[in-house]
């Protein structure tokens, strides 16, 4: 299969959050966006020529969730992480983003308190917030793998706030950390110890470095599976955020009820057609794309190790197209955002995902060699 990750696409004047929007976020022009988290790159052909056949076949009226979408996500689940899922066990909903907040509606109560890690994707805060649940945060540490659990902080942490549930993010963003098999286990370990509920987000878990494996919580997580509600999606890996797709696992009926109400009293949005289509494609013809992908992001990542000036301290990382990267010593948070901004480069500062983010920078690696190239230099002319 071809895929040319090379090739630039012209992603302006498409409604891209990341390239159009830039101008208002950054105020200023010709900014090198590398802050939204999808790739610049385009979804396979056979994705874009099956939405392509469906709209020009066919009118777009109001439509199901077939069953050929839920065994394109099993078989995906089989070939790429070798785990066995029934399609009865599987949930479709628009984003991930909404899933988590059905799911915290359906686990827990206003004021209970909700375990997040931090630094972490930072709508995790804002959701716990809008519902009135209480986030409690627990530091990672800066190790040799990248971010790492302070096992010890987490159970302190659990026994001083009593967390009903944790939302955990699996691999992790920012930061690219893939858990090891290890450290999973021994965090399900403290979570039965507790009886706390965790909602795994696992929507990058396609993207992990070639030689490295994502491991989906689940897999280790025996008769505890119960209490694990894992989210995921085909949007990352193909590049078809827009079209608003993702879903669900899990073994608990009570809980997938709760969360099914919720969603049909609220009226959230059902999958839509073109939503639907692009699913089944991407999951069931997706391999050879996303092992290129995998080798493209993975060679930006090496080419940024070799070339990025020794000022910086580039986190480890295992997979994501998301890198956190230590800000020059000599440069306060503020100082660099405003000074890297000028020189035309959109990036987030690492306090965003939570104050223990500080000093750090989260860049978008998702893009062309040409773009890295830019970027690097941008940075190494500080
Ligand atoms: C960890 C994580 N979860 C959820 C999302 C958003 O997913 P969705 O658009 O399906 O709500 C993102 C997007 O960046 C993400 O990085």
């Amino acid at each position: 299969m071809n895929c040319n990750f090379d090739k630039t696409v012209d992603r302006t004047q498409s409604f891209s959050e990341k390239w159009d929007l830039s101008e208002d976020v950054f105020k200023q022009s010709n900014i090198l966006p590398m802050w939204v988290a999808d790739t610049d790159f385009m979804p396979p052909e056979y994705v874009t020529s099956a939405i392509i056949e469906r709209v020009s076949s066919s009118p777009l009226g109001y439509t199901f969730v077939p069953s050929d979408f839920f065994k394109a996500i099993t078989s995906w689940y089989l070939r790429r992480h070798k785990i066995r899922i029934k399609s009865q066990n599987i949930v479709a909903n628009a984003t991930v983003m909404s899933s988590i907040n059905l799911l915290l509606r359906s686990l827990t109560q206003s004021n209970d308190s909700v375990l997040v890690f931090s630094p972490v994707y930072f709508p995790f805060f804002n959701t716990i917030c809008n519902l009135k649940r209480k986030p409690i945060y627990c530091d990672l540490k800066y190790g040799k793998k990248g971010l790492m659990i302070d096992f010890n902080l987490l159970e302190q942490q659990i026994k001083n706030c009593k967390p009903k549930v944790l939302l955990f993010c699996n691999p992790h963003n920012p930061g690219g950390r893939v858990w090891d098999p290890e450290e999973l286990e021994k965090l399900l370990q403290i979570m039965k110890k507790y009886e706390i509920s965790i909602i795994s987000d696992e929507i990058h878990g396609d993207l992990v470095f070639p030689s490295e494996s994502f491991n989906p919580l689940i897999t280790f997580a025996g008769a505890y599976k119960k209490n694990i509600f894992t989210l995921s999606a085909p949007t990352k890996t193909f590049n078809i955020a827009g079209l608003k797709s993702s879903f669900m696992i899990s073994y608990n009926p009570k809980i997938t009820e709760a969360f099914t109400r919720l969603h049909d009293i609220d009226n959230y949005p059902k999958l839509n057609t073109l939503a639907i289509t692009a699913t089944i494609a991407a999951f069931n013809n997706g391999d050879a794309y996303l092992d290129n992908l995998n080798e493209y992001i993975f060679q930006n990542y090496c080419y940024i190790k070799k070339h990025l000036d020794k000022k910086y301290s580039i986190l480890p990382s295992q997979g994501t197209f998301l890198l956190f990267i230590h800000t020059p010593i000599n440069y306060n948070d503020n100082a660099f955002y405003r000074k890297i901004t000028k020189l035309g480069l959109g990036i987030q500062m690492g306090s965003i995902f939570g104050s223990n983010g500080q000093g750090y920078f989260r860049i978008n690696i998702g893009t062309t060699k040409k773009n890295i190239k830019k970027a690097i230099a941008i940075l190494n002319s500080i």
